[in-house]
């Protein structure tokens, strides 16, 4: 029997991360499943180490990244190119990941050739269409032209049910972030050395980059930064600083050679996956860190008013904070004086996946045709 064609398409860091351990899994059944590869380079460096990490060779690279880029150009860019991967390889199903627009633009391009997709870590919503920008609307346009809902949680799926998504195309699978976590400590121990981090001091993992947090907030994190340094002479903050310009030129502005502040190029994964472990605190604005943190048992400070991710704040181990400078310097402040405000955070706990969502995605691959 002939097998199925499946055509996964990705193109920024996190997109590659959470993709990577289910390429290797649809490698690994090749007796059923042909494996290609299609990445739109949406990022370049960020994308090329986990492809290194993982090992994954894609068998198209459309190299679309250019500076700065908008979010016209970066669509039809999208879409245009994987309208040729696509009529080439004339694949049996088209996966995508997450909300970016490389995976909203590539489903649209899937669905234009009549070509089934599978949308892995479907149902994800805040239900307010500017926050995350321009993730919710990409969300809720490709789970509207997707045929299989790979969900992580619960809740995920509660949200496709909702959005009137027929329940037999909807799969609860775990998210793929904890596979990608698992396989990477296991597999590819690293460490924190060469970051030249203090020992005596306690590390605050910050990450930043989210579109809305563009401009005035993403100045406010800054300026709470500097206040907590002040008044904590025992903390030291690292901050692997995204390379869009929106973010680079206000965080090296105001946190640029400063006493106990650590600016640093984004890390390959395996060396942030250390850098977690070793965190007393995270702060982020990042949707994998949220996942990723509370399976290694760290406070996470959301920098956001909302997230689609509200199962560990529900269980406690993730705030919202926002981006008002004088709340975040009163959350983390609580945290580093009040040891059970901190024991409660800290606990280690699993929402978001066991490590098996790959295994169960291609169970459902496996049985198409
Ligand atoms: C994108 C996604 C966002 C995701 C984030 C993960 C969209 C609209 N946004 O946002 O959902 O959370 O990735 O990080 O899909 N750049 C580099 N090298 C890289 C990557 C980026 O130089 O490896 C710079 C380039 O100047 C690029 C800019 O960052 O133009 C912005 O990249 P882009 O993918 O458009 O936006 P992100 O903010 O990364
Ligand atoms: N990450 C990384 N190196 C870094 C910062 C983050 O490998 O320097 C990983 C992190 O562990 C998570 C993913 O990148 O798996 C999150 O990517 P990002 O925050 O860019 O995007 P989001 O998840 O918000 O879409």
């Amino acid at each position: 029997m002939a097998k199925v064609k499946v055509l996964t398409i990705f193109g920024t860091r996190p997109e590659a991360i959470k993709m990577a351990p289910l390429v290797k899994e649809i490698e690994k059944n090749s007796d059923k499943l042909e494996s290609i590869v299609c990445v739109t380079a949406q990022h370049r460096e960020m994308l090329d180490q986990v492809l290194e990490l993982f090992n994954i060779k894609p068998d198209f690279d459309l190299n679309i990244m250019k500076e700065n880029q908008n979010l016209w150009s970066l669509t039809s860019d999208v879409l245009l190119k994987t309208k040729d991967v696509i009529e080439k390889v004339l694949p049996d199903v088209v996966l995508v990941h997450g909300d970016t627009t490389t995976s909203m633009a590539a489903a649209l391009s899937a669905f234009y050739a009549k070509i089934p997709v599978g949308h892995v870590e479907a149902g994800l919503r805040t239900f307010d269409k500017y926050y995350p920008f321009p993730e919710e609307i990409n969300r809720v346009f490709t789970d509207s032209v997707c045929t299989y809902h790979f969900a992580p949680t619960d809740k995920s799926c509660e949200n496709l049910i909702k959005s009137q998504i027929p329940k037999e195309n909807i799969y609860k699978t775990g998210n793929t972030v904890i596979d990608a976590l698992l396989y990477t400590v296991k597999n590819h121990p690293s460490n924190v050395e060469g970051l030249n981090l203090n020992p005596n001091l306690k590390t605050i993992l910050l990450t930043s980059h989210r579109r809305e947090n563009f401009g005035e907030p993403i100045r406010n994190i800054c300026k709470a930064v500097l206040k907590l340094v002040e008044n904590n002479k025992d903390i030291e903050f690292v901050y692997p600083v995204h390379p869009n310009p929106n973010v680079q030129k206000p965080v090296y502005e105001l946190l640029e050679n400063k006493e106990r502040i650590h600016l640093i190029k984004p890390l390959e994964y395996a060396q942030f996956c250390s850098l977690m472990k070793k965190a007393h605190i995270i702060l982020t604005d990042s949707g994998g860190v949220q996942e990723e943190a509370p399976s290694l048992g760290k406070p996470v400070l959301v920098l956001r008013d909302t997230t689609e991710r509200p199962e560990a704040v529900d269980f406690g181990t993730v705030k919202l904070v926002g981006t008002d400078i004088n709340k975040i310097i009163s959350t983390v402040q609580l945290l580093l004086n009040d040891i059970n405000e901190y024991k409660k955070m800290s606990e280690a706990i699993n929402p978001y996946g066991d490590g098996l969502a790959s295994k169960r995605i291609v169970e459902v691959l496996r049985k198409i045709n």
